[in-house]
């Protein structure tokens, strides 16, 4: 994936860095737009999964709205010139503070999660003489199977309001006055590879959208979430996620009417496969039947493994050494500092420079200082 003279670079920087590939971004960004205009859908781009300032203004240049989940993350959409007519709020827990800078931001929708929210925010409209258009977040009860910590759509989840709540937030609705009623949204979880997950999700929207419906509450927003996930073992050979699939069994399966538009928010699959985490090799020690190639890169700078158990493919970019067993594992002072376990590697040693790959999302954005660590910088391709 890094030709000789990236490598030759990488050894003159200090480590560990982000390294962002941005024209992997704009081919990602290239497939996505295309089989968005197919079916005239709309996107928000996921500012949690990676709020790198040139990265946002690549993928605000073509055509993205924001979809934020707290008040730092509606401004940041704003100043960073996403149309706030295209920028959604979501989250179960938005403070009165948060609530206020979206309304003066004017964004496109609040995406409430209860009715005690929906009450607030009519009440801080009411006072700022504003109404607020929001969505309801449903959670539609179905499991994404996916990691348990990212699963966000069934019944037992914080999220979303569920079905034996319609009748009383339709209620609540219909009696505030300072609130208008855009649409439904969901979100069901993120690293999504079965792709019936998307089918079973449109086809319970459908049955949701018409229980709104009957009950006089028009429908004019549908907004799917993000979700759709990346090849983690095999990014060279799968860079950018199958866009054409997902779309296809949305529009088979979800119904449309047209008066209807519908929304996406996608974080990873635009952002992962683009990102790199380099780091240098400090030390390789020897423990009871193992070697651990300790890396200057730790769980303060991705703490996907630790907290996920998630596997980034990990290369060693500086030797062709004969091959060996190693537990990766970081300088922080936890045994879940851990990248990966018996990983078989060129022979490693110290100065040697790893790449941690598929780090684009939820990494950089995710760092700690954790042990006073510094927060990794992040270099580009241009
Ligand atoms: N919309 C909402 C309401 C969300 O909560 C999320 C992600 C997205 C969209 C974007 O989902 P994506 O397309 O990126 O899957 N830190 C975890 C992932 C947390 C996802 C949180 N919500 C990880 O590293 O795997």
């Amino acid at each position: 994936m890094f030709g000789s003279k990236t490598v030759e670079i990488f050894k003159e920087i200090e480590t560990p860095f982000y390294y962002y590939d941005l024209a992997l971004l704009r081919q990602t960004l290239d497939k996505y737009t295309a089989e968005l205009k197919k079916y005239k859908y709309h996107a928000h781009y996921a500012l949690k999964a990676n709020a790198n300032s040139r990265i946002l203004s690549i993928v605000k240049s073509y055509g993205f709205g924001a979809d934020c989940v707290s008040g730092n993350e509606v401004k940041l959409a704003l100043d960073s010139g996403f149309d706030p007519s295209m920028t959604v709020y979501a989250g179960v827990g938005k403070s009165d503070k948060e609530i206020k800078i979206a309304l003066e931001g004017n964004i496109f929708s609040f995406n409430c999660e209860s009715i005690p929210e929906i009450q607030i925010i009519d009440q801080i409209a009411g006072s700022m003489g504003k109404k607020a258009s929001i969505s309801l977040r449903i959670n539609p009860d179905i499991d994404a199977h996916t990691h348990k910590y990212i699963t966000t759509g069934r019944s037992q989840d914080k999220f979303g309001i569920s079905h034996w709540m319609f009748d009383d937030v339709i209620h609540a609705l219909n009696s505030c006055k300072n609130i208008h009623f855009a649409g439904l949204h969901f979100h069901v979880g993120s690293q999504i590879t079965d792709y019936n997950v998307f089918k079973m999700l449109a086809l319970r929207v459908n049955e949701i959208v018409a229980r709104f419906e009957e009950k006089e509450m028009r429908v004019e927003n549908i907004n799917l979430g993000g979700g759709l996930g990346v090849d983690y073992k095999n990014p060279d050979e799968n860079p950018i996620s199958d866009f054409e699939t997902y779309f296809s069994i949305i529009n088979k399966n979800l119904r449309q009417e047209p008066y209807q538009q519908v929304h996406f928010e996608p974080g990873r699959a635009i952002v992962c496969q683009c990102g790199t985490l380099i780091s240098r090799v400090l030390y390789v020690k020897v423990g009871r039947g193992k070697k651990f190639a300790i890396l200057d890169a730790g769980m303060n700078d991705l703490i996907r493994p630790a907290l996920y158990q998630a596997v980034h493919k990990i290369e060693n970019l500086t030797s062709n050494g004969r091959k060996m067993r190693y537990d990766v594992v970081g300088p922080i002072c936890e045994s879940s500092d851990r990248f990966v376990k018996n990983l078989l590697l060129p022979e490693t040693k110290r100065g040697d420079i790893m790449a941690i790959r598929s780090a684009g999302a939820y990494g950089q954005v995710m760092a700690m200082r954790y042990n006073q660590k510094d927060i990794a910088p992040e270099y580009y391709s241009e």
